[in-house]
């Protein structure tokens, strides 16, 4: 397999490699690769769902997300399309499933309808953003956390009844504002405005102003890359050190991707 880093910073281009039949060694290499780049493109990876989950399984074990569609049969992909009548919300900057106590270690996503122009994913290294905030600021978020909560994004939808009910089983989770990676030991930023209600301990204004604050340093295109999709393009990233975000700019095109969710540990 050959490696073509996207930017000086994030992501990486993968060639060379097929994802239906890789041996220990390119998963250890694939591995190694993923934690120095952190977010990896494969293309023309025609994979079935089957092995698209068992690639995923490589890594770790695989969620059910609880809220989101999945196909029949493969209840560890989620399902997400937009079109002319469903516009998918991903346009925000975020970590998948922070909202859990266990939130996702990696996102394996495959592009399946691609539209025309538009749809293309951002990443954002999130230590590389910690890395350029004023110390000043650095010394405000060092030791707070934050408060994440799923019914922010996947509550708006749901009656009072359903929504109190599935904050019992998923009541919020307390993370660190800046969390150490568990293997590279990276800091990195770690709200967003999807899931976070507030930091914890402050004055709401406070709390208000370092999100919004952190939320700048992610949104800087020097500490980003860009990737552009294709049917078959396979991106795999590490939701402990990166975001995303989906540009919503392709009304009314179709656009169809599916995610296999690697779980992770709880951040500190
Ligand atoms: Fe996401």
């Amino acid at each position: 397999m050959n490696i073509h880093p996207i930017t000086g910073f994030v992501g990486a281009e993968i060639t060379d490699i097929n994802l239906a039949r890789t041996n220990k060694g390119e998963i250890q290499a694939i591995k190694e690769e993923w934690l120095r780049h952190k977010v990896l493109v494969f293309r023309n990876q025609d994979l079935t769902r089957q092995e698209h989950i068992e690639f995923g399984k490589n890594f770790g074990e695989l969620e059910v997300h609880p809220f989101a569609p999945h196909p029949k049969e493969y209840p560890e992909i989620v399902k997400i399309i937009s079109n002319d009548k469903v516009q998918y919300a991903a346009s925000n900057w975020h970590s998948d499933v922070t909202w859990r106590q266990k939130p996702s270690m990696g996102s394996i996503l495959r592009g399946r309808t691609i539209p025309e122009v538009g749809g293309d994913t951002s990443f954002a290294n999130t230590a590389e953003a910690y890395n350029r905030l004023d110390p000043e600021i650095k010394d405000r978020v060092d030791s707070l956390y934050a408060i994440h909560d799923f019914s922010k994004t996947f509550g708006r939808n749901m009656s009072e009844k359903e929504r109190k009910e599935k904050q019992k089983k998923y009541p919020p989770a307390r993370h660190p504002v800046i969390r150490t990676h568990p293997e590279t030991g990276e800091r990195g930023i770690y709200t967003n405005k999807p899931f976070v209600s507030h930091i914890e301990g402050i004055a709401r204004d406070e709390s208000q102003y370092l999100l919004k604050t952190l939320q700048h340093a992610i949104q800087s295109p020097s500490v980003q890359c860009r990737i552009k999709w294709e049917v078959n393009t396979i991106v795999m990233w590490d939701n402990r050190i990166v975001q995303h975000q989906a540009s919503n700019d392709f009304y009314p095109q179709k656009r169809h991707v599916e995610r296999v969710t690697i779980i992770g540990t709880k951040p500190v």
